[in-house]
């Protein structure tokens, strides 16, 4: 048992008060880049001139002889990069990796005011959490730090998955949790070796006609991770925290990118990784929402003020509820709008 009252106190003394409620900021893309990489480093500042969030990977993707260097790299980022107001985030290695603890010793200690989230990756249970959960706290303490760093699992093994809704309440630290569809693929022992998207082999036939003598039937791609997608949408949504999908590895394929990325945006998703600039422009145009649905959610509230009773629009029938999903539509777009002067002006506002 935990005494409820505790979530609302500092895991550390000295260390800043949890917060109540996550901020909800534009977080429509996570742009990943190698801080190891000194050219890739150095675009930075141009590339958050873009993004919602930046990204410093020191796991996956990061060699091994590179991850010391990846680990400086960031700190020099966090400590001089003019970011234009994107969030800087870290990904930190795993929590059973030789690096974890010195990441997030060295990272809190030298751009603890600077880092928002740090991203955990293969996170199985709430025990993952609670671990960092009071490292950070006694860190921030030393550090002296004011705001509480936050966290952001990735689900992307099995376990994870089981435990998902534990995972999402474990901690008032717990910012988000994002798909990892290629480390979960493995630990599902899933037989894809794409990093997200569909598979032309996980399809539904249409019946067969007894009439075409071809007998050819139609094929219809599935969405492979729809359930492990909607799953992490409802435990983020019971607890107040944000579900991203992950990465989309194909970088050549931005209609592919745009489709997984826009079947996430329907079922909840606030926003999704960027692997490459090209992708960046994609992920923020799917995740802002569409400006003439935002005009029809306008019109429903308009003209139901104060969001009762039933009533026709355009044909549809609407009520309470088609109200509330039309303030979620139009909250999104209003709080978009106040950082986005091209999108307040898309959506009239
Ligand atoms: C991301 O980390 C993934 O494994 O897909
Ligand atoms: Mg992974």
């Amino acid at each position: 048992m935990r005494n409820p009252r505790d979530f609302t106190k500092p895991l550390a003394i000295g260390a800043p008060m949890p917060l109540r409620e996550i901020p909800v900021t534009p977080s429509r893309v996570i742009h990943f880049f190698d801080p190891s990489n000194e050219s890739m480093a150095a675009k930075v500042p141009a590339l958050a001139a873009q993004s919602d969030i930046v990204l410093g990977n020191l796991e996956d993707g990061v060699p091994v002889e590179r991850k010391l260097a990846a680990r400086d790299g960031l700190i020099r980022v966090g400590r001089d990069a003019e970011l234009s107001g994107a969030a800087l985030w870290a990904r930190i290695n795993a929590l059973e990796s030789p690096w974890a603890l010195d990441e997030l010793t060295t990272l809190v200690g030298e751009i603890g005011d600077r880092l928002e989230v740090v991203m955990v990756p293969k996170v199985e249970g709430a025990w993952d959490i609670h671990y960092v959960d009071r490292l950070l706290a006694q860190l921030e303490a030393r550090a002296g730090l004011d705001r509480p760093i936050l966290v952001h699992a990735i689900l992307e093994t099995a376990l994870g998955v089981v435990n998902v809704e534990e995972i999402a309440a474990a901690s008032p630290r717990m910012q988000g949790m994002s798909l990892g569809p290629a480390d979960l693929a493995a630990s599902r022992r899933m037989k894809t070796t794409r990093v997200g998207g569909g598979h032309p082999g996980y399809v539904v036939l249409a019946d067969p006609d007894p009439d075409a003598a071809d007998g050819v039937r139609a094929a219809s791609q599935q969405d492979p991770w729809h359930y492990t997608l909607a799953r992490m949408v409802d435990a983020c949504a019971a607890t107040g925290i944000l579900p991203f999908y992950g990465p989309f590895g194909d970088i050549r394929d931005l209609a592919g990118c745009e489709a997984q990325f826009r079947a996430a945006f329907l079922l909840g998703c606030v926003g999704a990784w960027s692997l490459h600039p090209d992708q960046i422009e994609v992920a923020k145009r799917v995740f802002s929402p569409d400006p003439a649905e935002v005009a029809f959610a306008r019109k429903i509230v308009e003209a139901i003020p104060d969001g009762a009773g039933v009533h026709m629009i355009d044909g549809k029938m609407a009520d309470d509820a088609t109200w509330k999903q039309c303030q979620v539509m139009l909250t999104l777009a209003e709080m978009l709008a106040s950082k986005d002067p091209e999108l307040a002006k898309a959506y009239g506002f």
